[in-house]
């Protein structure tokens, strides 16, 4: 049974589509790149992944059932976890208050165990545990909120445009850590983002959008040899 699978998704917005019968399936553990121009849906469907747009068309079936409806908040106790788009930290808390609010699904105990595992992950964020978040540069800041939907342990993580505003240096690093919990935990990730070139070395699988409908689904190696692609999306 797969992890995840949108059936015919249409999320719209009065008149605007946001996705026109999106159908993906997510496996355990696989690692997806969600890539298309501005407006091609990724964040729609994301959206209504995370119960953030719940009055959607067709389905999003979690290992089998239907989760069309539910709350956000029972979403991400379900093991959705979800880093939105535009990095939303809460400025004057704290780096280790801002993680808490990740986990308040999760008793103390298994919070501080928690939070020493993505202290691990991100060493920075460490440091930095007593500063106020709003403090952060912004790959810190991204960091903290990787970090933060990282806190309820999910078994498919979602991440809306990580690498937005960021420095190469420090999106590779992103990439780079990402990866490395994946191995460790063998989590699910989709990386929804415009930036093609990265998000398509990072996952194995790749879904491209365009206005609302998937017009490619492959593997990221072959995609990204693929002159179609190349031209449309990867500006080769
Ligand atoms: N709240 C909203 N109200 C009206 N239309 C919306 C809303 N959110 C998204 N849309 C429209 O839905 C379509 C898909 O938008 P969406 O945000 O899902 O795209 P995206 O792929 O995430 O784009 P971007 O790369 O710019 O973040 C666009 O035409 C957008 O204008
Ligand atoms: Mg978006």
């Amino acid at each position: 049974m797969s992890l995840l699978e949108l059936r015919d998704l249409c999320v719209s917005y009065g008149r605007v589509a946001g996705t026109r019968r999106l159908n993906l399936t997510i496996q355990e553990a696989d690692t997806v790149a969600l890539i298309g121009a501005n407006g091609a849906g990724k964040s729609s469907a994301l959206k209504a992944i995370t119960g953030l747009v719940r009055g959607y068309g067709g389905d999003v079936l979690w290992r089998g059932q239907s989760i069309k409806g539910a709350a956000a908040s029972d979403i991400v106790k379900l093991g959705i976890g979800f880093s939105p788009e535009g990095r939303r930290v809460f400025p004057s808390l704290t780096v280790q208050e801002n993680l808490r609010m990740g986990a308040f699904a999760r008793g103390r105990d298994q919070q501080d165990e928690r939070r020493e595992q993505i202290f691990g992950y991100f060493p920075r964020l460490k440091e930095r545990a007593r500063q106020a978040a709003g403090s952060l540069s912004g790959g810190e800041q991204q960091m903290l909120a990787i970090g933060r939907a990282l806190m309820s342990k999910p078994d498919l993580f979602l991440l809306d445009e990580p690498s937005l505003g960021l420095a190469p240096i420090v999106v590779e690093r992103i990439g780079d850590i990402l990866l490395e919990i994946q191995a460790r935990e063998g989590l699910a990730f989709v990386l929804a983002e415009q930036n093609a070139n990265w998000a398509m070395r990072v996952a194995r699988r790749t879904t491209i959008l365009e206005l609302g409908e998937k017009v490619f689904d492959d593997a990221s190696e072959s995609l990204l040899e693929d002159p179609k692609v190349q031209t449309a999306f990867l500006g080769v």
